[in-house]
């Protein structure tokens, strides 16, 4: 339930965009927003604090806390084709399945372990961290 008392914290804190670290993107003031689309910014904004918070805990140990990859550990998502060539879809595939070094993608000699090795994820986990991604890789 870690994760639903963190949403709730960051649904209160969206307003100031402190939640779980802040996040320099979403910094659209809502006074800029008409009404009626507030809801769906909203939701955009907190599924992206909340993959940032799972890419924290999750897959900034190897690929580093600005997701541009540690030495031997993973890789930089900021440079990546991949990401940027993928749909949400095939990326959800990709990170569920992970790539072993036997795979002829492999690119590094390193594992990228499924889920990045944490069997607890579910898809709406990984969407929500593929929305960080998207904002990491821009
Ligand atoms: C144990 C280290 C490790 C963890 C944890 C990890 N990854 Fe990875 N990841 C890698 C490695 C190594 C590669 C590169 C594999 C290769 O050589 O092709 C990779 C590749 C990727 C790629 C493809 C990049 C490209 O250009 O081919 C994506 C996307 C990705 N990881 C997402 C994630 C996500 C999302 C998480 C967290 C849920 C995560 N990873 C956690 C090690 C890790």
């Amino acid at each position: 339930m870690k994760s639903t008392a963190c949403a709730l914290t960051l649904a209160a804190a969206l307003a100031m965009f402190a939640g779980c670290g802040g996040d320099k993107e979403s910094s659209s003031s809502s006074d800029t927003n008409t009404g009626t689309a507030a809801p769906q910014v909203d939701n955009a904004m907190l599924a992206r604090a909340k993959g940032k918070a799972i890419f924290k805990s999750t897959c900034a140990a190897c690929h580093g806390e600005d997701g541009k990859g540690l030495p031997n550990l993973g890789k930089d998502w900021t440079t990546s084709e991949f990401i940027a060539n993928s749909t949400d879809e095939e990326m959800l595939e990709f990170i569920n399945a992970g790539r072993s070094i036997e795979d002829p993608a492999n690119t590094t000699g390193v594992l990228m372990p499924p889920k990045g090795g944490n069997p607890s994820l579910t898809d709406e986990d990984i969407k929500n961290v593929i929305a960080y991604m998207r904002s990491l890789v821009g």
